[in-house]
């Protein structure tokens, strides 16, 4: 969601402050803000809309500490007063928060009761003023005080005018802290820091930390000191460049081939090798949890699982299964699935499965990141940095991961092996390549569709979450109304819609349902709908139907998830693209989203 960063050290901090603020974009935002510690005192710079428009009104000022943020607002508007960073009264005291504060009303009050003024309507003010309530000369312990006191969630940093450090703390909101040479950052994520630093440390919840430019120490908040681990970072920053490309997200469109392969590395060779630490003829049920896009790569792994193991699947929202009573025990396997590992509602229906002795597993792609660190065993999908909001090649990577699962599932079970699936997976990656080529065809289709005010997509079994997947591709970076249904639903309701004016995306490659959409097409043909099909080679029926088709290779039903959604994923970034929308950085959302 928003981005942190913070630097003490011996360089001019503003420039660090920048660069790391431009690196978290991606996260989304809609303001930002930043101050620096100079002579004993603090200037704060804050701005709405993008960073370049704080970078044209910073002065020449020279600091060697400050703290900087992006803000996605969730209380009060994404406008100049309310960005952050936010300030006590006297202006000695500067804070920048990711998180929500649950009982800022309450606390508002009692500050105000002590004659406290607030100049933003943010939850987040409330801490500059909390904690320079406790203040006498000792920031950190002001900040625990402060903290006792708040309820919700939180990834914080504090500067004071005339000390030179930084307190950091966390609680649901992810901090990370970079080490350097006389030099030390703070983060709300690896990317801003990268060009300094690959040695880092992960806060865990409700852990406070007091960094100077020599030295750091992390505490519980309890006043226990922690000793943490450091991380070395393996990846480097060209891997978040576009390298040619328009936009993040065609590369990452276009990286699929190279995200597969490597979801693939070491664990597919003439056998399939995962490292799984429960023994799988103990479970007798799998609960697959997730948001958004690996929401809908949940959905196709329950078909994934079920068809190769015969081990019952069910799928839910973590924000749903976060607020109700599931009925779930140690005979269970929780599978929870995040691009980020950072999803507040993810992590949240993970603890709860936790708290109800289900084991459970991780398949995540960030490195490091809260949920790869609280699953009893995980699964990196190792597709590399996903920068631009909309996610393509995680997906991707889930499903393919979802397939590998199933297949070791299957071998623990004694099942018998299914060669065909593995011989075709290893393939994957070149008939990807091979469909990548249709791309100037799409964008001509995109061009007939791209003022369209609706679009319905439809498919069926597994691929019925490949329609949910392209209509939440579309809505996210196009603003174009868009809905996904099982196609045999339509006549249920949507049909409804369907005149000269509705596109629908048929994905309609051969499946033993192949008979029935077209049936589907037909009922659309006949109200004049205008039909985009996804098919595969030589199928003159849905030739003779549809206004245009986009031809996927070939493969086993299993994987056509994979391919079918090539040409979704890029239909939405094409239409977007010509519409002149910021694909990568589509409005209201946020890459990770770390409040519920
Ligand atoms: C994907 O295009 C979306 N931006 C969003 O639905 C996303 O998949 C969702 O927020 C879950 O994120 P996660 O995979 O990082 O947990
Ligand atoms: N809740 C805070 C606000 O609205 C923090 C938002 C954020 O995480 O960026 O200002």
């Amino acid at each position: 969601m928003c981005g942190i960063i913070g630097y003490i050290g011996e360089k001019e901090a503003i420039p660090i402050l920048i660069n790391g603020l431009k690196k978290l974009e991606y996260r989304g935002y809609d303001s930002a803000g930043l101050t620096i510690q100079n002579n004993s005192q603090l200037s704060t710079i804050k701005k709405q809309g993008k960073i370049k428009e704080l970078e044209k009104n910073l002065k020449d000022s020279k600091s060697k500490i400050g703290i900087a943020h992006t803000r996605w607002a969730t209380h009060g508007k994404p406008n100049e007063i309310n960005a952050h960073p936010h300030i006590n009264q006297n202006n000695s005291i500067s804070i920048v928060h990711n998180g929500i504060i649950e009982n800022h009303n309450a606390l508002k009050e009692l500050l105000e009761k002590e004659g406290v003024k607030f100049s933003s309507n943010t939850d987040s003010e409330i801490l500059a003023h909390l904690i320079s309530k406790f203040y006498k000369d000792d920031l950190e312990e002001a900040t625990i005080k402060a903290l006792e006191l708040v309820e919700g969630t939180y990834g914080l940093a504090v500067i004071n005018k005339d000390k030179e450090e930084i307190i950091v703390a966390r609680k649901g909101s992810p901090l990370i802290i970079g080490l350097g040479e006389h030099e030390n950052f703070v983060a709300s994520d690896v990317p801003a820091i990268l060009e300094h630093t690959k040695r880092v440390i992960y806060l865990d919840d409700n852990e406070i930390a007091k960094i100077k430019k020599d030295s750091y120490k992390v505490k519980h908040i309890n006043g226990n000191y922690v000793d943490k681990e450091i991380h070395e970072i393996k990846w480097s920053l060209d891997k978040i460049e576009k390298k040619g490309f328009k936009h993040f997200m065609l590369k990452e469109i276009y990286e699929q081939p190279l995200s597969i392969k490597n979801a693939l590395r070491g664990r597919l060779t003439d056998n399939i090798k995962l490292n799984l630490n429960f023994d799988i003829n103990e479970i007798q049920r799998i609960i697959l949890l997730a948001c958004g896009t690996s929401w809908h790569s949940a959905l196709i792994g329950k078909h994934l699982i079920e068809k190769l193991t015969n081990i019952p699947v069910e799928v839910d929202y973590a924000s749903e299964f976060r607020y109700r009573n599931p009925v779930i025990s140690e005979k269970d396997l929780t599978i929870v699935i995040s691009q980020s590992g950072e999803t507040a509602d993810t992590l949240a229906a993970l603890k709860k499965a936790k708290s109800k002795k289900s084991k459970t597993l991780g398949l995540i792609n960030v490195v490091g990141s809260t949920i790869a660190r609280e699953v009893d065993s995980g699964i990196y999908l190792h597709a590399g940095p996903e920068i631009g909001v909309a996610s393509t090649k995680a997906f991707t990577s889930q499903v393919l991961s979802l397939a590998l699962l199933s297949l070791q599932l299957a071998k623990g079970k004694n099942l018998p092996i299914r060669q065909d699936l593995m011989d075709e997976i290893k393939i994957l990656p070149n008939k990807i390549s091979e469909f990548l080529k249709e791309d100037t065809k799409i964008r001509e289709i995109a061009k007939e569709f791209k003022d369209s005010k609706n679009f319905l997509y439809l498919g069926r079994g597994i691929n019925f979450p490949v329609a949910l997947e392209g209509a939440l591709k579309l809505k996210e970076i196009s603003y174009i109304h868009a809905e996904g249904y099982p196609a045999a639903e339509m006549k249920h309701g949507p049909i409804a819609l369907i005149d000269e004016n509705m596109p629908v995306v048929f994905i309609a490659t051969k499946s033993d349902l192949s008979p029935k959409i077209l049936s589907n097409m037909q009922e659309v043909k006949s109200r004049n709908g205008k039909i985009i099909a996804i098919k595969n080679d030589n199928d003159y029926e849905i030739k003779k139907l549809a206004d245009y088709t986009i031809k996927v290779p070939d493969t086993l039903e299993e994987l056509s998830p994979i391919m079918n959604v090539l040409p979704l994923q890029l239909l939405a970034y094409h239409i977007a693209d010509l519409k002149g929308i910021d694909v990568d950085k589509p409005r209201n959302l946020a890459k990770s989203v770390t409040v519920e």
